[in-house]
């Protein structure tokens, strides 16, 4: 079986053939950043009209390596939500045009189930073993850090998240403090290479906090007093130290929590996924950590962890393999109750 999964969450417009068992048969990303960048974030409306432009060149090359185009397509998959509802609109109204047209199923999938199951997408060149279910999977993305106990597509529990920012807001935000420009994440990652992590004291929030949620704002704060403090004696050497620092806690939040929720659930297998799996301080520090503890790691290849319409095309498979389909209603959201429990949410699908 093949789905064609559409992505349109943020800003990128993506869309990707996937085979039922996780292979990726096509997975095409359209990024805006240039066109965000000068603004230092994303800007919704600016996103909405880039996904417009975009959607169906995108949906046409993804369908390329088909010999019968959608004829082959056997289902659809779209990003229901969260996101920013005109740029996700744009998405959900493709997908339902051409499951009307082509009279095939349609599945809604949460983004963020997306990013914890595309540890399953296989393609020539990256096709180890997936993890073992149940397992602990850690969310660090722009919009979402969380911790998730998965045990199947329709089985998956919130263990904790962020009260305020996701870990790759507070590095787009540190970054423009610093004047990096954005998305900061990969910038303040290079420069943290050459700075000292232990030279500037910052605060490892709610590390010591009982439970499983995160905050970064205070972090962010604390890196904006640094700098006001420093004035004008901030060169190169101090951005970098600041950059490592900043990155040293952030880590240590992450590995921290997930240590937590990895014994507290007695879980073995652990996932990192979504676009800060990409930062090499937690991935370094992940690997030392699973080696020490005995546990099994998996994090997807980098194009699977940042946003991608593969994720959404095979956890669509899941679902509909599950019964899981959309009606031709659905209507976009843009807050998840992932894993919560009913009603814990103020907006659901
Ligand atoms: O998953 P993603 O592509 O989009 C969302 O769903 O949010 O994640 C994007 C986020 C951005 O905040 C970006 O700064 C961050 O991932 N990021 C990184 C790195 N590469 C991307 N953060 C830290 N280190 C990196 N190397
Ligand atoms: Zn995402």
């Amino acid at each position: 079986m093949k789905v064609l999964g559409i992505e349109s969450s943020c800003d990128e417009t993506s869309a990707a053939v996937v085979t039922d068992r996780g292979e990726v048969l096509s997975n095409v990303v359209s990024s805006q950043v240039e066109q965000h960048a000068p603004y230092g974030g994303v800007v919704p409306e600016l996103a909405a009209r880039a996904h417009l432009r975009a959607i169906i060149p995108v949906i046409e090359r993804a369908l390329l390596p088909l010999p019968n185009r959608l004829g082959e397509i056997d289902a659809i998959a779209f990003t229901q939500g969260p996101g920013l509802i005109g740029a996700l609109l744009v998405g959900v109204q493709a997908a339902k045009a051409i499951a009307f047209a082509r009279d095939i199923p349609m599945i809604g999938v949460d983004h963020l189930l997306g990013h914890l199951f595309a540890v399953f997408l296989r393609t020539p060149d990256a096709d180890t073993d997936p993890p073992k279910l149940p397992f602990l999977a850690l969310l660090v993305s722009g919009g979402h850090t969380a911790l998730y106990e998965v045990r199947d597509i329709d089985k998956v529990t919130l263990l904790g998240q962020t009260r305020d920012d996701a870990a790759g807001e507070a590095y787009d935000k540190v970054a423009k403090m610093l004047g990096l420009g954005y998305p900061g994440g990969p910038v303040i990652d290079a420069l943290s290479k050459k700075g000292d992590p232990r030279a500037v004291l910052l605060p490892r929030p709610m590390a010591k906090t009982p439970g499983l949620d995160f905050s970064f704002s205070g972090l962010k704060t604390a890196v904006a007093h640094v700098m006001r403090a420093r004035g004008d004696a901030v060169n190169d050497q101090v951005r970098a130290d600041v950059c490592a620092s900043f990155q040293q806690a952030v880590t240590d939040v992450l590995i921290g929590k997930s240590r937590t929720a990895l014994e507290q659930r007695g879980l073995h297998h652990w996932v990192i996924t979504g676009g800060v799996a990409a930062n090499s301080g937690l991935r370094a520090a992940a690997k030392i950590h699973a080696a020490e503890q005995g546990l099994q790691l998996f994090i997807p290849p980098l194009r699977f962890c940042t946003d991608n319409a593969a994720m959404i095309a095979y956890a669509g498979a899941r679902l509909l393999a599950k019964g899981n389909l959309a009606s031709a209603s659905a209507a976009a959201f843009s807050r998840s109750n992932l894993g919560q429990p009913l009603g814990a949410a103020c907006e659901a699908p």
